[in-house]
């Protein structure tokens, strides 16, 4: 089963057989009794929540991978700025997302794009913060590039920007991974201004004066 989806991720077929996994991993996540890691489609609910309650026309994502959020919010903002490591799943984006000028796709390392996508915003964005900082192949087991991006991010001209971060709901301080409360801590030590929760497994971080 795992040679035959290792095949598979190389194909040309895999990010539509990605797609049409979401509903089964969402029904599958109801019939679990929805437990705290949610599926793809969840997250696309919640990224749009946000970006809803906060009037944010602009989302930058790190970590486009095939391009799954982009695709599902892709009429839900004015402007969608996505970055990419790998430059071969880039490549990919661009071709997919040619015929949609409102959407960027980077390729290059998230904490330097994400400081260069700062310098060209007039307006707060949200930012969906899930370049594969601990668990991915070949990532330095650190908090330094993601702290490097929430310092770019908290320290812009714009105070309000509204920062998810995917996934904490698994890091648990093993594989490398950090302890979620030590990380908090880090973040709130840093920047006391800032109201960090922990909802459906992302970690939000917003301004408390723009609560
Ligand atoms: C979990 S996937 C992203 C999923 C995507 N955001 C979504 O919601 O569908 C993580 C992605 O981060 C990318 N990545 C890993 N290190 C990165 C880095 N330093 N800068 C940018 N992207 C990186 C990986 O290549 C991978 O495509």
């Amino acid at each position: 089963m795992r040679s035959l989806r290792r095949l598979l991720k190389k194909s040309s077929l895999y990010p539509a057989y990605k797609a049409l996994g979401h509903y089964p991993d969402y029904w599958y996540w109801l019939l679990r009794g929805k437990p705290t890691r949610i599926p793809h489609i969840m997250k696309q609910k919640t990224v749009l929540r946000f970006g809803r309650q906060y009037e944010l026309r602009t989302l930058i994502e790190t970590g486009t991978y095939y391009g799954e959020m982009v695709s599902g919010l892709k009429n839900d903002f004015a402007r969608i700025v996505s970055i990419e490591f790998d430059s071969g799943l880039a490549a990919a984006a661009k071709r997919k997302f040619k015929n949609s000028p409102h959407i960027e796709v980077l390729q290059g390392s998230s904490e330097l794009m994400v400081q260069q996508t700062l310098a060209t915003l007039t307006e707060p964005a949200l930012f969906w913060l899930d370049a594969g900082y601990f668990l991915w192949a070949g990532e330095h087991k650190t908090t330094d590039r993601l702290m490097t991006e929430l310092d770019s991010i908290f320290r812009h001209g714009i105070p309000n920007h509204v920062v998810l971060v995917d996934d904490v709901v698994s890091w648990s301080g093993r594989d490398g991974t950090p302890e979620v409360t030590e990380l908090e801590r880090e973040i709130q030590r840093k920047y006391p201004e800032r109201r960090i929760t922990v909802e459906s497994g992302l970690m939000c971080l917003r301004h408390a004066k723009y609560l």
